[in-house]
């Protein structure tokens, strides 16, 4: 990237962030490692600043690869940054400071796969954050009978095909366009695209065979130079400004984190601000470690030594104390600034990733605190309350938290992409405690939504068991099979459903009266456990006897203890057969009739 300190006196240009993201294995590495190879073959070798997860391309390399199709002198941009992202989640790390860090991206689509899951997530995401992208229909050279034609734009080799094979990716191609148009977005294969704001332009690649790249890069550097470059029009120079993105261990520098530098400027010496797990860590840069290029990786070197970097810029950085660095978290550089007010502004912008919790609801773990804002923006959209929200692998204390909530539902653990302890998960399996696990957010979420669902039904249905039932029925006249001990009588069921083993009680005007508890059913001779309405069945009642407690053409009920049908009434009307509503409104109106608070 241009040295700072050589652009004197004229404007600064920012290079733009460009996130590529996509379902796993659809070829976002690949595409970047042709760009890669590519350039160092168009280029010098160190013309190219790699990076884990961050590739400087510079303009020339660029226009190198794209040939014709690109005239440098149309840009003025220094280049494009690519971020590379290992599955979505990464991305949801980088989006976290909302969409301060990626200018653009490149969606990462399989021509044969089309949309798949994560692909789907990636677009909720450049919904969300409004990101302007590209769609890169990648794999064309897997379309059967594809000759290859190594490096060429799209139209050359669209041409040399045959009309099967054309045909072939045009199927491909117009199911991507018909899935963006699903997702909510107006999208057609770019070269007939005059907005790319408006509209999501299709770029038909291969990143085995490098062909139609040209005009992927063409397009990015387009799209970058018409709508991002008033907004790269950034001093440079000023105190760098940047995000975590992983931890790692260096040989000789101990614990070092990755960070991309979206703006400002970052040398060794400079005191940081980075944000962590407790208070924000205060340190000093000791070393800028950038990476050299793909092909002169070795153990020993991997990284040379840089006295300065500018955004934006993937770069690794040594310093005392990263122990407790956290993926996601901001990194500010002081300078001339009083160190409080930088720490000040750490601690605001980790407040404002931080997760809302409330009293009750379930832990939510994952890997960054992007992911973890990610998954707290899905758990919201599913009104999944969340009560503890924490980077880092599932714990034991978090088994604890999760045991406390109150509602059995709340009863878990969604984690993301972290790895559940062995302790943890034995103190889960000797709780109530469900810890859910994967890799998808949104997978994640439905599957705990399937849990809630299924324990609730679980939970009606163990209520519904335990608690009586509404029933009216009348006793048909000329149909008494035996008087007392127990009287046997005829009925027939007028509303709700009568089961056997209930109280058996008879309205005096208002006052309800107990008559005895039903110990039988039988239809047409056989035990029944219950009937419903207009079936017409014998019951033993012990304990009245016809003719004296109960008369032939009397209306019985069934018993209802005020605590249930309070239940019944504000619980469980919806699970209720209609039958068992109507009998249950009655019988309250029965009862309201002489307290108006019967049951309330
Ligand atoms: P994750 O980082 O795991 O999400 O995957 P990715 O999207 O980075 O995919 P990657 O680049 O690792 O590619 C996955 C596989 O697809 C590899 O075996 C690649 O060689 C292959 N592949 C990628 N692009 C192409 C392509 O254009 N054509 C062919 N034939 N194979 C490809
Ligand atoms: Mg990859």
């Amino acid at each position: 990237m241009a040295d700072p300190d050589s652009t004197d006196g004229g404007e600064q240009l920012r290079t733009p962030i460009v996130a590529v993201l996509g379902h796993v294995d659809h070829g976002k590495t690949s595409l970047l490692d042709e760009i890669r190879g590519s350039a160092v073959a168009a280029d010098e070798a160190g013309a190219i600043t790699q990076h884990i997860g961050a590739t400087a391309v510079p303009l020339d390399v660029i226009s190198g690869i794209a040939g014709s199709l690109v005239d440098p002198a149309d840009f003025d941009l220094p280049g494009l940054l690519f971020i590379d992202t290992p599955g979505h989640h990464s991305f949801s790390t980088l989006r976290a400071r909302g969409g301060a860090l990626a200018d653009i991206a490149v969606l990462v689509v399989d021509v044969t796969d089309g949309f798949q899951p994560q692909t789907e997530e990636a677009v909720d995401i450049l919904r969300r954050t409004e990101t302007p992208f590209v769609v890169a229909a990648n794999k064309i050279d897997t379309v059967p009978g594809w000759r290859p034609r190594e490096g060429a734009p799209i139209q050359e080799t669209y041409d040399a095909q045959t009309d099967r094979v054309r045909s072939d990716l045009d199927e491909g191609l117009y199911e991507i366009i018909g899935q963006l148009s699903d997702a909510g977005f107006s999208a057609d294969m770019y070269w007939r695209v005059q907005d790319f704001q408006a509209n999501v332009g299709v770029v038909p690649v291969s990143a085995e065979t490098g062909e139609g790249v040209p005009d992927l890069l063409t397009v990015m550097m387009g799209l970058s130079q018409r709508y991002m470059r008033d907004a790269m029009a950034v001093d440079t120079t000023g105190p760098g400004v940047g995000t975590v993105l992983e931890l790692s261990e260096e040989k000789g520098f101990g614990t070092t984190i990755d960070v991309v530098l979206y703006d400002g400027s970052l040398r060794p010496g400079d005191t940081i601000v980075v944000g962590s797990e407790e208070a924000p860590i205060v340190t000093e840069v000791r070393a800028l470690l950038q990476p050299k290029p793909l092909e002169e990786i070795r153990t020993e070197s991997r990284f040379e030594q840089v006295d300065s970097v500018s955004a934006a810029a993937g770069i690794k950085v040594a310093a005392p104390d990263l122990e407790h660095a956290m993926a996601g978290a901001p990194l500010r550089v002081v300078r001339d600034r009083p160190v409080e007010d930088v720490i000040e502004e750490v601690q605001a912008e980790l407040e404002e990733i931080a997760v809302e919790t409330v009293e009750e609801g379930v832990v939510a773990k994952a890997d960054t605190l992007g992911s973890l804002e990610a998954m707290a923006n899905a758990a919201a959209e599913a009104e999944i309350p969340i009560v503890r929200a924490e980077v880092g692998d599932v714990a034991p204390r978090d088994v604890a938290v999760a045991e406390t909530a109150e509602e059995p539902t709340n009863r878990a653990i969604l984690a993301f992409n972290v790895d559940v302890l062995d302790d943890a998960a034995d103190a889960a399996d000797e709780s109530e405690v469900r810890i859910f696990e994967d890799d998808v957010i949104y997978q994640l979420v439905e599957d705990y939504e399937a849990f809630v669902t299924e324990r609730e039904r679980a939970q009606q249905e163990q209520i519904l068991e335990n608690i009586t039932r509404p029933a009216r029925f009348r006793i048909l006249p000329d149909h008494t099979f035996r008087q007392s001990d127990p009287a046997v009588v005829g009925v027939e069921i007028e509303a709700g459903t009568l089961r056997n083993n209930t109280t058996v009680a008879l309205f005096e005007g208002s006052e309800p009266e107990r008559v005895g508890q039903l110990s039988g059913i039988q239809e047409q001779g056989e035990d029944v456990d219950e009937a419903t309405r207009g079936d017409r069945v014998s019951v033993a009642i012990d304990g009245p006897t016809v003719g004296r407690q109960i008369e032939e053409g009397d209306v019985l009920w069934t018993e209802i203890p005020e605590k249930h049908a309070k239940i019944l009434e504000q619980e469980l009307v919806e699970d209720l057969p209609g039958g068992e509503v109507e009998a249950l409104n009655m019988y309250l109106e029965k009862q309201r009739d002489r307290d108006p608070f019967w049951g309330k």
